[in-house]
C-alpha cells in the first residue's frame, strides 16, 4: 500500500479536527467564515499535520491526541496558500482543485480569510490544548515554535524574497534560502511540535529538525518540479504558473533531471537520519520517500 493510502486515516483525523474547530459558515461575518472553511477544508494533503503525529510517535508510541493541537498547523498553511495566491503575489486561479479564495469570495475577504486562519491557529492551539490535558510549558513551546516560523524570518521571508526573486537571475544560494523560508520553515516546525507534545529531549529534537528542514527542501523541488510536468487535474494547481512568472526554482536553474537528482539526494539524508529510530520512524521515512513519486 502506499504511503498516503496508509494514512488516510490520519488525513481524516485532521479533517474532523478543523471542521470541529472552525466557526460555522451561518456564523456572522459569514463571509470570512465560509471562505476559511472553503480554503481550509478543501482536499489538500494534510502534509504538516501528519508529520507531526508521525514525529510524535518516535516519542510517544501511539499519538492521535495530539491530532487536537497539531491540526491547527494545517490553518496556518491553508492562510499561506490563500495570501499566495492573491494577484499581488502569485496571481493564480486554482487551488486544491477549486477556484482560489479569491476568486470565489473577493479579495478582501480572501486576504481577511487568510489572516483570520493564522490567528485561528493559536486559538486553537490553546483550546484545544488545555481541553486535552497538555501542559502549559508545551503549548507555550508549540506556539513559540509556530510563530517564529511563520513570520518575517520564516516563511514570510522566504516569500517576499520568492516574489522579489521573479525575473531576476538566481544563484544556488538564494535559491536554497527561499525554498529553506518559505516551505521548510513550517516543515521543520511541524516535526518540532510532534516531539514537543511527545516530550523528546534535545537530541530528538535536532534530529527531527534536520529531518523536517530536508524534508521540506526536498518536498518544495518537487513542488517545483510538478509546476513543469504536472498534470493540474492531478495537483489541483495551475501548471505552469512558476515558468510564466520566471520564478525562481530548482528545474530553472538546475534543468529537471538535476532537480531531479538533488531531491532523490535530500530524501536519501533525510531517511539516514531517522533510521536510528526504526521502526517507529518508518512512516515518517516511507513518507519522505514517497516525495520524488509525488503527483500532487
Ligand atoms: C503547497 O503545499 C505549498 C507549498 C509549500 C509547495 P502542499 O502541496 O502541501 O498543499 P496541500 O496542502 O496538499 O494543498
Ligand atoms: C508557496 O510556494 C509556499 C507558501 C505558500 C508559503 P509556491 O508558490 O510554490 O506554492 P504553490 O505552488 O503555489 O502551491
Ligand atoms: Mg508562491
Ligand atoms: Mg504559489
Ligand atoms: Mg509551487
Amino acid at each position: 500500500m502506499i504511503i498516503l493510502d496508509r494514512l488516510e486515516p490520519l488525513r481524516a483525523l485532521v479533517d474532523r479536527e478543523l471542521d470541529a474547530f472552525l466557526p460555522g459558515e451561518t456564523e456572522r461575518p459569514e463571509a470570512v467564515h465560509r471562505a476559511m472553511r472553503y480554503s481550509s477544508l478543501a482536499r489538500g494533503k494534510r502534509l504538516r499535520p501528519i508529520l507531526a503525529i508521525l514525529t510524535a510517535r518516535i516519542f510517544r508510541g501511539e499519538t492521535e491526541e495530539i491530532a487536537p493541537v497539531a491540526a491547527a498547523i494545517e490553518l496556518i498553511h491553508s492562510y499561506s496558500l490563500i495570501h499566495d495566491d492573491l494577484p499581488c503575489m502569485d496571481d493564480d486561479d486554482l487551488r486544491r482543485g477549486v477556484p482560489t479564495c479569491h476568486k470565489a469570495f473577493g479579495e478582501a475577504v480572501a486576504v481577511l480569510a487568510g489572516d483570520a486562519l493564522l490567528t485561528c491557529a493559536f486559538e486553537m492551539i490553546l483550546a484545544n490544548g488545555r481541553k486535552h490535558g497538555f501542559s502549559a510549558e508545551a503549548l507555550l513551546s508549540v506556539i513559540s515554535e509556530l510563530s517564529r516560523a511563520a513570520g518575517s524570518r520564516g516563511m514570510i521571508a522566504g516569500q517576499i524574497e520568492d516574489i522579489q526573486s521573479e525575473g531576476k537571475e538566481i544563484d544556488p544560494d538564494l535559491l536554497r534560502y527561499i525554498h529553506h523560508h518559505k516551505t521548510g520553515c513550517l516543515f521543520t516546525a511541524s516535526v518540532r511540535v510532534g516531539a514537543i507534545l511527545a516530550g523528546a529531549g534535545e537530541k530528538g529534537l535536532d534530529d527531527v529538525s534536520r529531518f523536517g528542514d530536508i524534508f521540506g527542501q526536498a518536498f518544495q523541488i518537487t513542488d517545483d518540479i510538478l509546476d513543469v510536468e504536472g498534470d493540474s487535474a492531478v495537483t489541483g494547481k495551475p501548471q505552469g504558473s512558476d515558468q510564466q512568472k520566471a520564478k525562481a526554482t530548482y528545474p530553472r536553474l538546475f534543468t529537471l533531471e538535476k532537480s531531479k537528482q538533488m531531491a532523490r539526494e535530500q530524501v536519501d539524508e533525510a531517511a539516514a537520519i531517522l533510521a536510528p529510530y526504526a521502526p517507529a520512524s518508518d512512516d515518517l521515512i516511507a513518507l519522505v520517500r514517497y516525495l520524488p513519486d509525488r503527483t500532487s
